[in-house]
C-alpha cells in the first residue's frame, strides 16, 4: 500500500467520524429540546414513538463511537454505578432557610421591619412564590453544563447527589436558550401571566453564565406519591410518610437506578452565584432560569406591599388542594437585589424574605377502635384506628393518642366523631372529640392490665404517664429493640426494617441483637419477601454495621434515656466499655450531661447479666467497640481499609482506630471501593476476594509506614 492510499483511508475514516459527530450533536440538541418541551413545558412537539426513534439512533451511534459519549448526553441520565457513600459539597454561598409567620399581623410586622431597616416610606415590591414542600438542592453549572448537584445539608455543606439528580427529567443537563421570545409562550398560556411579563423585561443579550448555582426544590406530585406508596406496599416495603420524605429519601439513594425509578420533579426558585448575569431582581432571575430551561412555578406574582402579599396568600390557600403538589405556604421575597443586600442576612435566614405558612390540615372522622401498641421499652401507646379520611391529599387511618392521660384529658372514646389534624409533619393527631355527635354508644378506653402481646404484667412506674409491660422478653419489645438497633442512627443495617424484625422474632430466629450476626444465608432466603438479592444485601449490611463504632452501638442498645447525643457523650467519656460497665451512678453523674435518672438507667442496664452476655456475643461476632473519636487529621480522608488475618503488633480495634483517627474508614467487607487491604497472618477468603478485584494489598508493616506510626 502506498502512503497515498493510507492517507486517503484515514481521510475517509475521519470524514465518517466527523459525520457521526455532527449527527450525534444534532440528535442531542433535538432530544434536549424535546425533553424540555415534554418535561418542563408539558407541551411535546413530537410523539413518544418519534422520540424513542431519535433516542435509539443516538444510542446506536454512541455505541459505535463510545469516544464521543459525553456525560450530558440524554442517554447518560441513568446508568452510573452505585456509590459507597456521598461526598460532601460545601455551598459557596450558604443555603439559608426562611423565617416563618402564621398570621396577617406577623406578615405586616415583617414588612414594617423591612421598611424601617431600609428607611423607606413607600410600599415594597415583593416577589411572591408558592412554598414547595420537598427537598432543597443546589445545581452547579459551569460553561452551561451540569457539574454537581447537592442537597442542602446543614446549609453550609451538603451531599453530592449529582448522579441522582441527573435522573430527574426536569433538570436540564445542559443550559440552552430554549425560547426565542416570551411572547410565543404567553399566547400558549404556559407560563402564567406574571412569568410571561417577566420574560419580556429580560435583557435581550443574556448569555449562559460561566458559573451558575441554581437552587430549587425536588418534589413529588401527590398523585405520583400515592402510586409510589402503593407500589411499595405491594413490594412489602414500608410506605413513605409524605411526599417530602419520599423526595428527600429518593435523593439519598446510593444507587441512582433506584432514584431513576422515583417520580421526581424539580422547580427552580433562586440562584447562589451567577457569574456573568447582571440581573437586578428576583423576578428577572426566575425569568432567566425559565429561559434557560428550568421549570418555574407559574403561580408567582409581583406584589406591592403586605396587602397584596396577603391577597396572594389567600388566593394560593384556595388553590392549594387543586394544585398537583404539596405546598405548605407561600414565600415573599423583597424583589430588588439592591434592597436585599441592604437588608442582609442573619446566620440562618435572610431579612428580605419570609415564609407565610398555611394552617394545618384538619378533617373530621370517626374512631373505629383504640388499640394498644407496645414499644421498645415496653411502653403501651394507645393508637386510634380511624375511618380512613383524606387530610390534605393524604389518606389517614390512624392517629397517635400518646398515652392514657391524653385520652382521659381529651375524653376520646371508641366510636367518637373526632377532629384530626396533620401539621405539615408526619404523625396525625386527634385534636378533640366532637361531643354533640355522641349517641351514647361510645366506649371509654383504658390501658389493659396485661400486655396485649405477651400477657405480661403492666405497671405504671412512679410519676410517669406511660404504662409499661414489664416483661423484657415480650416479643413486641424485642421486635422494636431490633428495629431500633438497626436504625439509621444506630447500627444502620439497611434492609432490616420493622417487618423483617417482626418475622425474625416471631420465628424465634433472633432473641437479642447478637443473634443477628449469626443469621445464615439459607435461613434468611427462606423468609417471606426475601429474595437472593435482598438476602445478600442484608448480609453485607450486617457486616458493614459491625464497624459503626461505640457511639452508635451504645445508641443501638436502646438503653433508656440514652439518645443519639448522650451515646456520643458516653463514648467520649468511656471509650472503653469495660469501664462503663463497672461505673457507678455516682461516677456517671460526673459527666455534665448525665443526671441521676439517666445514670440509674445506665447502671441498671449493665447490671443485667443478660445484657452483658449479649455484649460479649456482639464482641465475638466482630462488632467494633471502638469509639470513633473525631478525626485528628484528614490524612486518610476518603480512604477505606479492610483488615484481614491476625496482626502481629496491633489489635483489630487499635488498627481501626488508627484509620479512623486519620479520617479514614475501616470496613468489614471487601468490595471494589476498598483502597487498601491490610493482610496479616492467615488472611483467609477476604484476601482472595481482594486479589480477584485487583485491590491494593499491603502488609501490617506497610500499613504502619503509610500512617507513619513509627515516627510518632
Ligand atoms: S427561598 C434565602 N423559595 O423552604 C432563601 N425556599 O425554609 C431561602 N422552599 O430550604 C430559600 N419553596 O427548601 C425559597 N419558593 C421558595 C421555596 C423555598 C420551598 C423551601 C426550601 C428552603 C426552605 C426554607
Amino acid at each position: 500500500m502506498t502512503l497515498g492510499i493510507l492517507l486517503n483511508m484515514k481521510k475517509t475514516a475521519d470524514q465518517k467520524l466527523g459525520k457521526a459527530k455532527a449527527r450525534i450533536e444534532k440528535l442531542r440538541a433535538d432530544l434536549h429540546s424535546h425533553n424540555h418541551r415534554y418535561y418542563v413545558l408539558d407541551d411535546p412537539e413530537i410523539s413518544d414513538a418519534e422520540y424513542d426513534r431519535l433516542f435509539r439512533e443516538l444510542e446506536e451511534l454512541e455505541k459505535r463511537h463510545p469516544e464521543l459519549i459525553t456525560p450530558d448526553s440524554p442517554t447518560q441520565r441513568v446508568g452510573a454505578s452505585p456509590l459507597e457513600k456521598f461526598a460532601s459539597v460545601p455551598h459557596r454561598t450558604p443555603m439559608l432557610s426562611l423565617d416563618n409567620c402564621f398570621s396577617r399581623e406577623e406578615l405586616e410586622e415583617f414588612d414594617r421591619r423591612a421598611r424601617r431597616l431600609l428607611n423607606v416610606g413607600a410600599e415594597l415590591i415583593y416577589l411572591a412564590e408558592p412554598k414547595f414542600d420537598g427537598a432543597a438542592i443546589e445545581l452547579l453549572y459551569a460553561g452551561g453544563r451540569l457539574i454537581t448537584g447537592s442537597t442542602r445539608g446543614d446549609g453550609f455543606t451538603g451531599e453530592d447527589v449529582t448522579q441522582n439528580l441527573k435522573t430527574v427529567r426536569s433538570i436540564p443537563p445542559v443550559l440552552f436558550q430554549f425560547l426565542e421570545t416570551g411572547k410565543k409562550l404567553r399566547t400558549r398560556g404556559q407560563t402564567g401571566k406574571e412569568l410571561a411579563a417577566l420574560l419580556e423585561t429580560l435583557p435581550k443579550n443574556l448569555k449562559i453564565p460561566e458559573r451558575l448555582e441554581v437552587r430549587g426544590e425536588v418534589i413529588i406530585n401527590r398523585e405520583d406519591f400515592a402510586r409510589l406508596n402503593k407500589e411499595r406496599d405491594e413490594a412489602g416495603e414500608p410506605p413513605f410518610a409524605n411526599p417530602r420524605n419520599a423526595a428527600a429519601g429518593s435523593l439519598r439513594q446510593l444507587d441512582s437506578k433506584v432514584t431513576a425509578g422515583r417520580p421526581l420533579d424539580f422547580y427552580a426558585y433562586g440562584v447562589g452565584e451567577m457569574e456573568g448575569w447582571e440581573l437586578k431582581n428576583q423576578g428577572e432571575v426566575l425569568a432567566a432560569l425559565f429561559f434557560f430551561g428550568f421549570k418555574i412555578n407559574p403561580h408567582i406574582a409581583r406584589c406591592r406591599g403586605a396587602g397584596e402579599v396577603l391577597a396572594y396568600y389567600e388566593n394560593m390557600a384556595r388553590l392549594r388542594e387543586e394544585l398537583p403538589y404539596e405546598m405548605d405556604g407561600i414565600v415573599a421575597k423583597v424583589d430588588d437585589f439592591g434592597l436585599q443586600r441592604r437588608l442582609g442576612e442573619k446566620t440562618r435566614s435572610p431579612r428580605w424574605a419570609i415564609a407565610f405558612k398555611f394552617a394545618p390540615r384538619q378533617a373530621i372522622t370517626r374512631v373505629v377502635d383504640i388499640v394498644v401498641q407496645v414499644g421498645r421499652t415496653g411502653t403501651l401507646t394507645p393508637v386510634a384506628f380511624l375511618e380512613p379520611v383524606q387530610v390534605g391529599g393524604v389518606e389517614v387511618s390512624r392517629a397517635s393518642l400518646h398515652n392514657q392521660d391524653e385520652v382521659d384529658r381529651k375524653d376520646i372514646r371508641i366510636g367518637d366523631t373526632v377532629l384530626i389534624q396533620r401539621a405539615g409533619d408526619v404523625i396525625p393527631e386527634v385534636v378533640e372529640a366532637i361531643r354533640e355527635k355522641r349517641t351514647g354508644k361510645e366506649k371509654k378506653f383504658s390501658v389493659p392490665k396485661d400486655c396485649p402481646v405477651c400477657g405480661g404484667p403492666v405497671t405504671r412506674i412512679g410519676e410517669e404517664v406511660a404504662y409499661r409491660c414489664t416483661n423484657i422478653s415480650c416479643p413486641a419489645q424485642i421486635k422494636e429493640r431490633i428495629f431500633h438497633f438497626s436504625s439509621k442512627d444506630g447500627m444502620d443495617i439497611e434492609g432490616l426494617g420493622d417487618k423483617l424484625a417482626a418475622q425474625l422474632v416471631d420465628k424465634k430466629l433472633v432473641k437479642d441483637f447478637s443473634d443477628l450476626y449469626s443469621l445464615e444465608e439459607e435461613t434468611l432466603a427462606n423468609l417471606e419477601r426475601m429474595a437472593e438479592k435482598s438476602t445478600q444485601n442484608l448480609l453485607t449490611a450486617l457486616e458493614q454495621s459491625k464497624s459503626r463504632g461505640l457511639e452508635r452501638l451504645l445508641y443501638g442498645l436502646g438503653i433508656r434515656h440514652v439518645g443519639e447525643h448522650l451515646a456520643r457523650v458516653l463514648a467520649g467519656a468511656y471509650p472503653d466499655i469495660k469501664k462503663l460497665e463497672s461505673a457507678t451512678a455516682e461516677d456517671l453523674q460526673k459527666i455534665r450531661e448525665v443526671g441521676p435518672e439517666v445514670a440509674q438507667s445506665i447502671v441498671n442496664f449493665f447490671a443485667n447479666p443478660d445484657n452483658l452476655k449479649t455484649l460479649e456475643r456482639l464482641r465475638e461476632a466482630g462488632v467494633s467497640f471502638v469509639a470513633k473519636s473525631r478525626p485528628r487529621s484528614a490524612e486518610l480522608a476518603g480512604k477505606t481499609f479492610v483488615f484481614t488475618g491476625g496482626l502481629a503488633t496491633l489489635s483489630r480495634d487499635e488498627a481501626k482506630r488508627l484509620v479512623e483517627e486519620r479520617g479514614g474508614t475501616a470496613s468489614g467487607s471487601v468490595s471494589k471501593n476498598i483502597d487498601y487491604v491490610v493482610a496479616g497472618e492467615d488472611p483467609g477468603s477476604k484476601l482472595d476476594q481482594a486479589k480477584k478485584l485487583g485491590l491494593k494489598i499491603i502488609s501490617e508493616e506497610e500499613f504502619k509506614q503509610l500512617i507513619k506510626l513509627d515516627n510518632k
